[in-house]
């Protein structure tokens, strides 16, 4: 039977940033993905790293070509009223955000593993997890058309929200708090100049929209939409007009358009699970949690957890010490609750919830308040950029 340290379930980024960070400090792992590596590398998600989440990336060596290509951002603007209004984080905070695609990172990332010569496997099936209430737990998988079984020390659940690790533990152990969003973001992929330099959040009495980028010439573009509604419904040129009528005058006049190269529809939802360890099983990322893409913390929580979780296990190996495995749930899910506030925060200021008007006026008079306000903007920009992690004996 074969045997590992770590077994990683998922190459999403959780999976495969923490096979690198335990590779580095002399920690063996397989990981396990149900997909093909094209179908991994192809997903498009959203792209602002926190200051915090580049530093981890630069730790595990999978930096570089980030930091050659990334488009830094000392702020973003929020749009409402007919107007914008600029955040200043840098001025705020002292920090940046860095817009790198996750399509990249996750590029990077399988790169760095696979040259690395890490055992890591696509295509693996029927994921089953026995034994994690005991020492070494037992992952059994398909692969190349056959059966195969692996013992570990410990499994690292990171495949995601609708993955097998959070479904092999009894529903009795855990508890899971959701909470669905009345609607969903329609995004856009379109080899156009970004409207602006920066980020544009815009609050609008028809929805709201987004103006994101992914480079100097591919823009990301979103709007609210109703949860049953379809892609096909939204030919390009509806979706240019809706975007410019959410945007203020001075921007929507400054929109770029142009052929779509992907446009799809997705649900807002803020799901966490307690805790993120049953015995010797550790979910993380999407797996544990889940939050509205307003603000972007998704990556950036589950790169949160693999700092986390490296230490702790680097710390096991090191010295047989099991007090940061211990702390590993309430570590994260401290850091989890404020990012899950934040992202429902800056959704319900930004969203339109119902067609009452007075939900309307109560928004524009927080929006109003937020931007004439030096303590609520620093609160807005000390999240966005990423609150401070706690100190904690770190691996180096
Ligand atoms: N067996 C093996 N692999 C699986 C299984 C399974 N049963 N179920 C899911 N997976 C794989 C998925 O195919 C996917 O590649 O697990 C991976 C999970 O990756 P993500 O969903 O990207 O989750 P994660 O790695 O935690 O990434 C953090 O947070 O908000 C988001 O945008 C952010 O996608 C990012 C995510
Ligand atoms: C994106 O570029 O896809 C994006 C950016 C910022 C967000 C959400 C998504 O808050």
């Amino acid at each position: 039977m074969a045997r590992t340290q770590v077994a990683i379930i998922g190459a999403g980024p959780s999976g495969l940033l923490l096979s690198q960070l335990l590779h580095l400090h002399g920690v063996d792992s397989v990981v396990l993905e149900r997909q093909n590596r094209a179908h991994v590398a192809g997903r498009i998600r959203a792209g602002v790293l926190e200051p915090g989440t580049v530093d981890l990336l630069l730790q595990a060596k999978v930096g570089e070509r980030m930091l050659s290509e990334r488009l830094i951002h000392d702020g973003f603007a929020l749009g409402f009223a007919g107007k914008s209004f600029r955040v200043d984080l840098k001025g705020l905070t002292g920090d940046a955000v860095s817009v790198y695609g996750q399509t990249e990172l996750t590029k990077d990332l399988t790169d760095a593993r696979v040259e690395a010569g890490a055992k890591l496997l696509f295509e693996a099936g029927d994921v089953a997890i026995d034994g994690i209430d005991g020492a070494h737990p037992t992952v059994r998988y398909t692969h190349g058309g056959r059966s195969h079984e692996l013992t570990c020390d410990f499994v690292a659940g990171c495949d995601g929200y609708h993955g097998v690790c959070r479904r092999s533990v009894p529903p009795a152990a855990m508890q899971n708090f959701e909470r669905i969003y009345p609607f969903g973001w329609l995004g856009i992929l379109a080899d156009v100049p970004p409207v602006a330099h920066e980020l544009i959040y815009s609050n609008h009495e028809r929805g709201f929209a987004l103006c994101s980028m992914r480079s100097l010439n591919r823009s990301r573009y979103y709007v609210q939409c109703g949860l049953d509604e379809k892609p096909e419904a939204w030919p390009d040129a509806r979706f240019w007009d809706e975007l410019r009528c959410r945007l203020p005058a001075p921007v929507a006049e400054a929109v770029t358009t142009g052929p779509s190269i992907e446009k799809s529809i997705a649900p807002l939802r803020s799901f966490v699970v307690e805790p993120l360890k049953f015995g010797r099983l550790f979910l993380v990322g999407d797996a544990a949690h889940i939050v509205p893409p307003t603000g972007a913390k998704g990556l950036n929580l589950a790169a949160a957890d693999v700092r986390v979780l490296y230490q702790a296990l680097v710390e096991y190996y090191r010295t047989g010490r099991e007090e940061l495995i211990e702390r590993y749930s309430e570590q994260c899910l401290r850091r989890t609750w404020k990012a899950v506030r934040f992202s429902w925060w800056f959704t319900s200021l930004t969203h339109k919830f119902s067609d009452d008007p007075f939900n309307h006026r109560l928004q524009l008079a927080e929006l109003d308040y937020l931007t004439g306000s030096a303590a609520a903007l620093g609160s807005l920009a000390e999240n966005y950029v990423g609150l401070p992690f706690e100190a904690s004996a770190a691996a180096s």
